[in-house]
């Protein structure tokens, strides 16, 4: 069996930035996705260094080998902070009020690709199958194409596709898009991703494209893309929830917030979370129920991420003020309705967290997928299970479909869900959760790697 060798950004070492909590989904479920293959995952250490070593730190850490390498600061800040950031990210989530371009921040993006490739040729051997990730590397694989490399490379987004109106606003986006037709295999989070990626290949390039097979024929090359949800470590995470620390997580909730109704979110601190608008929604219950104050507490866990870029800075700005205006026009002497905290906690403390609340409220304005909707309904008790309100813009919307949907951009709409849930009989709650549950057991991250790879080898 040839190796499997992932590349992406950030890469799950214990030393790296972020590591504790805030790392989002994807490191997490590419630890589970490499645990199972025979392979290495190369991306950067989140460390800075004015003289980067050319080579990469290599260390084995619970049967995962991963291959590091620092950043310059002017890479960090141009490619990272830059282009990544400021860029893709406000873009592909439909933020083109927030996406920035400068000539400096592309030309660094395309520099850190070229030495990603560069320090990728040698660790990669004739057999393996490379599989890269998201929107930091996406033309990574023409750049080792460049080199010679005819390996089976895959590429998997982890975040929206734009629709093609608001992709054309990026200056160069034909080069982009070229770049990526270079892959054997692209995977998207979900069908709609995916049908943007689709038309814009039709509209804007010109390409053959075959909606049944998602083959995609341009300038004499062929590649295929398809859409992949990705999934949690679901056994993994049931394990973690059996131990004393998730119990202990569980009680601390449990007793801190008794005789109400916990109501917990869970999001990096990012303005595609839609945190300010959820908190706007939580205001709208408390006046449309003047009783729901007493009747629930709402945990919103917040790890502050990407904490260079302004527009992060001012989504933590925003947030803090917000959460502190509320809490003091329905705050009581005994009664706080809001808990913000910034901190990044383990995966066991999460799931007490999830399990001792009843409801889960999920509401990103855009996201790729959403990981946290699947924790949530996977931690919950079979006898007695919570509910989960999620967002119809989350990828996870597409699978979840028995959670309450909400528009995010509604205060009405979150308001009437929390109220609807929590007075959802139980023979309901029973009836949704059997539903999502077998969803999030069965479309695993043991089954979204397996068949992305299957495919790779395969197309
Ligand atoms: O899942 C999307 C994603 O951007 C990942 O690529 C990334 O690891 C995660 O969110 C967290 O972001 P960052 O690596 O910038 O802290």
């Amino acid at each position: 069996m040839s190796r499997l060798v992932v590349i992406s950004n950030r890469v799950a070492v214990p030393k790296a930035r972020g590591a504790s909590g805030a790392q989002g989904g994807l490191a997490g479920a590419l630890n589970a996705a490499l645990k199972t293959n025979d392979g290495i995952w190369f991306g950067w250490s989140g460390e800075e260094a004015a003289n980067p070593s050319a080579e990469p730190d290599v260390q084995t850490h619970d049967g995962v080998t991963t291959a590091t390498i620092d950043l310059a600061p002017q890479d960090i800040e141009e490619y990272y902070n830059g282009y990544a950031n400021s860029t893709l990210w406000p873009l592909f989530h439909y933020r083109i009020d927030l996406a920035e371009y400068s000539r400096e921040t592309g030309k660094g993006y395309e520099r850190v690709n070229e030495l990603f490739a560069d320090r990728a040729a040698g660790l990669i051997e004739p057999d393996d199958t490379v599989w890269v990730h998201d929107y930091h590397f996406m033309p990574l694989g023409e750049r080792l194409r460049a080199r010679g490399f005819e390996n089976r490379i895959g590429f998997f987004l982890h975040i929206p596709w734009p629709p093609t109106r608001l992709f054309t606003s990026l200056p160069y986006h034909e080069r982009l898009v070229r770049t990526v037709l270079h892959y054997d295999l692209i995977g998207f989070q979900c069908n709609e991703w995916l049908e943007s990626f689709l038309h814009y290949c039709r509209k804007e390039l010109g390409a053959e494209v075959d909606d049944a097979t998602g083959k995609v024929t341009f300038e004499g090359r062929t590649t295929y893309a398809r859409s992949y949800p990705i999934g949690i470590d679901y056994d993994h995470f049931q394990s973690v929830g059996d131990s004393g620390e998730a119990r202990q997580a569980q009680q601390r909730m449990m007793s801190s917030t008794r005789h109400r109704t916990a109501i917990i979110g869970v999001d990096r601190l990012d303005y595609s979370k839609g945190l300010p608008e959820r908190i706007d929604g939580l205001a709208r219950f408390f006046e449309r129920f003047p009783e729901g104050n007493r009747e629930v507490i709402y945990v919103q866990i917040a790890p502050p991420s990407r904490e260079d870029v302004e527009s992060y800075q001012k989504i933590r700005e925003t947030l803090e003020a917000k959460t502190g205006r509320i809490n003091g026009e329905y705050s009581e002497i005994d009664v706080v309705p809001i808990r913000y905290v910034n901190k990044g906690h383990s995966m066991a403390e999460l799931y007490g967290c999830y399990r001792a609340s009843k409801i889960g409220l999920v509401t990103p304005l855009r996201d790729g997928m959403n990981l946290v909707a699947k924790e949530y309904v996977a931690a919950q008790d079979p006898d007695d299970p919570g509910v989960l309100i999620l967002s119809r813009f989350a990828g996870a919307a597409q699978q979840l479909s028995d959670a309450l949907l909400i528009n995010p951009y509604s205060n009405d709409e979150i308001a009437h869900a929390i109220r609807q849930a929590l007075d959802m009989p139980l023979e309901e709650r029973k009836a949704r959760w059997d539903k999502l549950n077998a969803c999030v057991r069965d479309e695993n991250i043991g089954a979204w790697t397996d068949n992305f790879v299957r495919d790779l080898g395969a197309v």
